[in-house]
Formats: C-alpha cells, sequence, structure tokens
C-alpha cells in the first residue's frame, strides 16, 4: 500500500514538472494575447475619478447599441479611482459606494454581453489618484483579479520611488500568469525608461510611449508642478517617430487613449487623430461617453476600413515617410503588400500633398489602385506619386494597391 502511494506521488510529480511552467515569460497563458492592437473603451479621458457600477454598466451597453461592438471593440476599461483601500488580509477592496454589488458583478455584466473587462491598478504604493497600488500585492491582486473575471489590466507608474520599472512589470506579469487566467497587461510607464526595448520580454502586451495625451490638436504644455507634460495629439505623434520596430503582434507601442468625440478637436482633427493611431497600429481605446455621440463622432469610431488598416494582422506599426514643414506622409505595410498612406496637413491652410511611390517603397513606374478610406471611394489607378489638396488640420488616408 506504502509503495503504491508513493509511487503515485512520483508519477504526480513527474507529470507537474513536465507541465508549462505558468509564470515565465512567454507562458502559454498569456502567450496569444493581443496579436492585434487592443480595442476597447476606457473610463479616465472623459470621466476621470468619477467611475460607478451604473455608468461602466449604460457604457457597455452603449458599446453594443451604438454598433461599437460590431467595428470590433471589446474592453471595458475602468481606469483609476474603482479601489478604496486594503482589508485587514490586505484585500483590495473597491468603494463600496460606487460599486455596490462589487466587480464580479460589473465583470460578469460586462461578460454577459460578449465584450471583455479591464480594471487599472499601479506598480508603486498609490495610483496616480492616490489609491492603493499594487506594490507588493502583485500575486495577492493577480488572483483577485482573475476572480473577477478580469481580461486587461492597464498598470500604471506613480508612487514607484527607487523601484526598477522592467523588473516591476516583469513581476506582475508573472503574478497574472500565476492566476490562471489570460490577462492582457497594459504598461502605464510613460516611455520613461523606454518600456519600448524590454515590453515585450517581460510580457507586456502594450507601452505607452509618452505622458498623458490632451483633448488637443498639438502643443505640449506642463503639468501645474512643472513637471513634463501633457501632450496635444501631434506632440505624441512626433514622439513615436523611430519607434516603429518595436511593435508587431502580442506587443504594441501605445500612444496612449483616443481623445475622438471629447470636444476639444474639431471633426477633421479627430478624423486625422483616429487615422494616425490607425496607422501606428497603436490601441484604439475610445475615451469619450458612448452613451451620446454625435453622428460625425460615431462615423469616425466606427469606421472599419480605418479599423482594418490598424488591425491588419501582419502587426506591422506605420512609419514617417516624407516630411516638409507641416506637411507629411505617413505609410504603413499592410499583410497583402499594399500600404495605408496618410497625407497629413499641419499647416492653417489647404495645402497639396504627394506620396511618391519611392517613399512607399514601390518601383515608380508600378501602376496601383488608390482608395479614399473617408470617401469610401476607390479613386482610380495612379502610376508614380498620388497627390491631394488637403484641407487645413486634416488628412487624406488612403490604400495604395499595386
Ligand atoms: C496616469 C495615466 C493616465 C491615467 C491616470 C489615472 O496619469 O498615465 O492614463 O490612468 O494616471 O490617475
Amino acid at each position: 500500500m506504502k509503495i503504491r502511494f508513493l509511487f503515485l506521488i512520483a508519477v504526480i510529480g513527474l507529470l507537474a514538472s513536465a507541465a508549462p511552467a505558468i509564470g515565465q515569460d512567454n507562458t502559454p497563458i498569456s502567450k496569444d494575447l493581443a496579436l492585434t492592437p487592443p480595442m476597447g473603451w476606457n473610463s479616465w479621458n472623459k470621466f476621470a475619478c468619477n467611475v460607478s457600477e451604473e455608468m461602466i454598466r449604460s457604457m457597455a451597453d452603449a458599446m453594443v447599441k451604438s454598433g461599437m461592438k460590431d467595428a470590433g471593440y471589446r474592453y471595458v476599461n475602468i481606469d483609476d479611482c474603482w479601489q478604496v483601500s486594503r482589508d485587514a488580509n490586505g484585500n483590495i477592496l473597491a468603494d463600496p459606494q460606487r460599486f455596490p454589488h462589487g466587480m464580479k458583478a460589473v465583470g460578469d455584466y460586462i461578460h454577459s454581453l460578449g465584450l471583455k473587462f479591464g480594471v487599472y491598478s499601479d506598480a508603486g504604493s498609490k495610483t496616480c489618484a492616490g489609491r492603493p497600488g499594487g506594490l507588493g500585492h502583485e500575486y495577492q491582486d493577480a488572483i483577485q483579479y482573475a476572480a473577477w473575471g478580469v481580461d486587461y489590466l492597464k498598470y500604471d507608474w506613480c508612487n514607484t520611488t527607487t523601484q526598477d520599472a522592467k523588473a516591476s512589470y516583469a513581476n506582475m506579469r508573472a503574478a497574472l500568469d500565476a492566476s490562471g487566467r489570460p490577462i492582457v497587461l497594459s504598461i502605464c510607464e510613460w516611455g520613461t525608461a523606454k518600456p519600448w526595448l524590454w515590453g515585450k520580454e517581460v510580457g507586456g502586451n502594450l507601452w505607452r510611449t509618452t505622458g498623458d495625451i490632451s483633448d488637443r490638436w498639438a502643443g505640449e504644455s506642463k503639468w501645474p508642478d512643472g513637471s513634463c507634460c501633457s501632450n496635444g495629439m501631434l506632440a505624441i505623434v512626433d514622439q513615436q517617430v523611430g519607434l516603429e520596430s518595436y511593435a508587431g503582434p502580442g506587443h504594441w507601442n501605445d500612444p496612449d487613449m483616443l481623445e475622438v468625440g471629447n470636444g476639444g478637436m474639431t471633426d477633421s482633427e479627430y478624423r486625422a487623430h483616429f487615422s494616425l493611431w490607425a496607422i501606428l497600429a497603436a490601441p484604439l481605446i475610445a475615451g469619450n461617453d458612448l452613451r451620446d455621440m454625435r453622428p460625425e463622432i460615431h462615423d469616425i469610431l466606427t469606421n472599419n476600413e480605418v479599423i482594418a488598416v490598424d488591425q491588419d494582422p501582419l502587426g506591422r506599426e506605420g512609419e514617417r515617410v516624407w516630411k516638409d514643414g507641416g506637411l507629411e506622409v505617413w505609410a504603413k505595410q499592410l499583410r497583402d503588400g499594399s500600404r495605408a498612406v496618410i497625407l497629413l496637413n499641419r499647416e492653417g491652410t489647404e495645402q497639396q500633398i504627394s506620396a511618391s511611390w519611392e517613399n512607399l517603397g514601390y518601383p515608380s513606374n508600378v501602376s496601383a489602385s488608390v482608395r479614399d478610406l473617408w470617401l469610401h471611394k476607390d479613386l482610380g489607378k495612379f502610376t508614380g506619386k498620388f497627390s491631394a489638396r488637403v484641407a487645413s488640420h486634416a488628412v487624406v488616408m488612403v490604400t495604395v494597391r499595386p
């Protein structure tokens, strides 16, 4: 009897050692996440700390009713301020007034609509809004998130004092994997420690490359405490130049969440914002109130042809291929060999902009079909270059298909 028991123990031990390791880089649990840039919605840009169960539920409903779900948006992400304290055992506690049925109920509701559930925490002792952070509770929090059905964690970088960024995010990825639930890890370190150099290695699925976006066309301005910087949309775009080779399926540069629909830009500027995020293969995380979108805003966020550029399965990030003052050409290679192209006019008056085949990586004698992704219109065949008049603070976005 005793011998049989020992044999059984030995067999179990052998099986366990042959099982895939959980908690190491590239484990089966998280390796196939975010093969195209994540799409969803996040509470911060519009609502900041004003989050509640009721609001999140109604936003999830709106994601379905508005057609955003059909367009590919999946994650409903609660940013900072859902958490208030920890209990005597260190378990993280949601605000009982704002989330009266607890976080699992919110996750269950989101899942019942065929959507996915995201939460926010911070690698330091406190979040940026001063709520309890994850430091020292990584494994405990990961188990809790998994029990709530969390699918996506945005992990911020406030109050981290002397912590090492790479080690901190590797630790959180290991904790998430050990929970046994596949959870997207969104590294929100603002680019300070160049996360594009190590984000993939530590199992990050996306990493912020800059400070926070502001709902305006351009420019940088310092925060009230003198630190740098709140970025206009184009200030963020400029900081993406040179980072394109670090992105690919499962690991994306994140130029921050969308401001489309929040009121600080014109519709034409929002169209440019959305187009540029698509050519950058950026996560498309809407940040507006989905419950009362104007038709123009709805049509920007659900433009299937622009979204297809972002979600192209090759997973190549586009790059700036030409610039002359405020006139620019951006291009992104797509899986079928064609190129998505943006003619961007940052100037104050209408301008003529040309994308030459040479800049797109094609021989100049090739004939290619050009399609306008905002007019939803084939423009015909072109050889050597494509030119268009582009309004002030606007883009023309096309595909060029030889
Ligand atoms: C930081 C992040 C923002 C947001 C806030 C929340 O500033 O970069 O995206 O999550 O914290 O406090």
